[in-house]
């Protein structure tokens, strides 16, 4: 009896304490299960490092498609402090950036996009500022040609000057990487400042490869780490660079704006510049509000259409080139189909519905090579519900391009360079939802139409006269087609002959 007073209260309290950790239990697993409905799953972070030791900073797009596989088309790591929201997959990918056009549409303002243009110009800016600088450069980009006549003769010019030069190594090998990135530049040029520049000039050189360069160093891990903490920058000798290239850069451009106005005559619009300061000035006279069109804007504007449409294009016709000398079977229906339909006359944009092999080696070549693999970041422009999960305002979103590209529920081959990915059994050319290579939704490259006319012809014009073939004594084989990740993935340096005697 007396030992069963002892434990009553001994049992009162036991039960007490069980009670009080079911209390507990219930109250956490129902926190954790609102949790799980709510915010999208991910691997545990670590305080300040997040996940930065659980992912591959070198292959940081292979490394998240590994983690979609665990996680889900939707998830979360932690770069640092930073949070990022991943999408992968193409219907997960269409369905945030087309049907959630709105709220996945902003630029993330990272440390490093800040720098980039400080808020202005197309690329880094949102808001009112990037809505007019986007449709201002869509108006003029299509007013100087854009998929029209006018900037295919500019491209067929630049065509001739680059064949000229291939021809000068007379079948032997040479790395073709700078003097495409100065053909695809000149394209550029020509829209912005209404001329193009000699290959020997020394301003066009030096913008490419400041710009080279920092798109190089933009996906090393030691700027994922100044983006997860910016105080670090000064010390980091990539985000110094970056900055000394971006300083070069606004200089070079800012000279030639300033030569450009000082014969500035608003009744001739030579160029996107003209087009600008004319725009500025009839807003000024008609008392409209023309705040946007402010020096730093048409600045920055400049410096990112120059800086997005070189490398981006020159990079995709380096890979075209370097799958056509390893693959020597695709390269010869190439030019069967461009010898049968086009022969030695001058190639136009008009055939390419007639070249539906040569349309879908282009867009194979897109594909694999995924240049951009996890796109350009966004960030969500208020709350947002997505397939079941929260999204606050302001997260940094990642499309992840490369789940899309490789989706291997979309490509009946993903992992290699197969242009019937885009043919049908009759052999006709048909586009496919999962081909994204320049984004989707209000964000999208907004230089999609210049980039394929820019890709078609150039690679045509070559293909058209030249045979490319590796190195003499190396087989084709032994062409690596492993890339040099940076911001963008370009093929690593390799030396091709562009011969004219096979
Ligand atoms: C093969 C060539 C190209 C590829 C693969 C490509 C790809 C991309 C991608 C993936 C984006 C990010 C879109 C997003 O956030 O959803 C982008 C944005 C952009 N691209 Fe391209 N691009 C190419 C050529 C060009 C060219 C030639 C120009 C210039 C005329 C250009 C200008 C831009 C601009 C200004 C943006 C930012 C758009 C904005 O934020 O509103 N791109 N591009």
């Amino acid at each position: 009896m007396f030992e069963e007073l002892l434990q009553a209260p001994a049992l009162a309290s036991w039960l007490g304490l069980l009670a009080g950790l079911l209390a507990v239990y219930l109250l956490y697993s129902s926190w954790t299960f609102q949790d799980k409905q709510k915010n999208p799953p991910g691997p545990r972070p670590l305080p300040l490092l997040g996940n930065l030791h659980q992912l591959d900073l070198q292959w940081l797009d292979k490394s998240l498609f590994e983690l979609s596989k665990r996680y889900g088309p939707v998830f979360t790591v932690y770069l640092g402090l930073k949070k990022v929201v991943v999408l992968a997959g193409c219907k997960t990918v269409r369905q945030a950036l087309i049907n959630h056009a709105e709220e996945f549409g902003d630029r993330e303002t990272s440390p490093l996009f800040h720098d980039f243009s400080k808020g202005h110009g197309i690329t880094f800016s949102n808001g009112d500022g990037w809505k007019e600088m986007r449709r201002f450069t869509l108006t003029t980009l299509r007013d100087f040609g854009m998929g029209k006549r006018l900037s295919e003769e500019k491209i067929s010019e630049e065509c001739h000057y680059l064949i000229e030069e291939f021809e000068k190594h007379k079948g032997k090998a040479f790395d073709n990487t700078t003097i495409i990135s100065y053909a695809a530049s000149n394209i550029i040029s020509a829209i912005m400042f209404g001329k193009r520049f000699d290959f020997n000039d020394a301003v066009l050189p030096d913008m490419v490869k400041n710009d080279q360069e920092t798109i190089r160093l933009s996906g090393s891990a030691s700027i994922m780490i100044y983006d997860a903490f910016p105080m670090l920058g000064p010390w980091l000798k990539n985000w110094r660079d970056i900055m000394k290239n971006m300083e070069n850069n606004k200089r070079h451009i800012s000279q030639l704006i300033n030569t450009l106005k000082e014969t500035f005559n608003p009744d001739i619009c030579r160029c996107f510049v003209d087009a600008f300061c004319t725009r500025k000035l009839s807003l000024e006279e008609s008392d409209a509000q023309g705040v946007h069109y402010h020096d730093d804007n048409l600045v920055y504007s400049v410096m990112n259409l120059f800086a997005a449409g070189t490398d981006t294009t020159s990079n995709t016709l380096r890979w075209s080139l370097l799958l056509m000398a390893k693959y020597p079977q695709i390269q010869d229906r190439v030019q069967e189909e461009l010898s049968r339909v086009v022969g030695d006359r001058q190639i136009t944009m008009e055939d390419r519905r007639n070249l539906p092999y040569i349309d879908a080696v282009i867009h194979e070549t897109q594909r694999f090579a995924n240049i951009v693999p996890t796109s350009v970041t966004r960030s969500t422009s208020r709350d947002v519900t997505f397939q079941g999960y929260f999204i606050e305002k302001g997260t940094t979103v990642l499309p992840l391009l490369t789940s899309v590209l490789y989706d291997e529920s979309e490509w009946e081959t993903p992992n290699t360079f197969n242009p019937f990915h885009f043919l049908d059994k009759e052999g006709k050319f048909f586009r496919r939802d999962a081909f994204l290579p320049f984004s989707a939704g209000r964000r999208a490259c907004l230089g999609e139409g210049l980039a394929r006319m820019e890709l078609f012809l150039f690679f045509t014009h070559l293909l058209q006269r030249f045979r490319f073939t590796p190195t003499p004594g190396m087989s084709e084989d032994q062409l690596d087609l492993t890339p040099v990740v940076g911001f963008t993935l370009s093929p690593l340096p390799h030396q091709l002959c562009a011969r004219t005697d096979l």
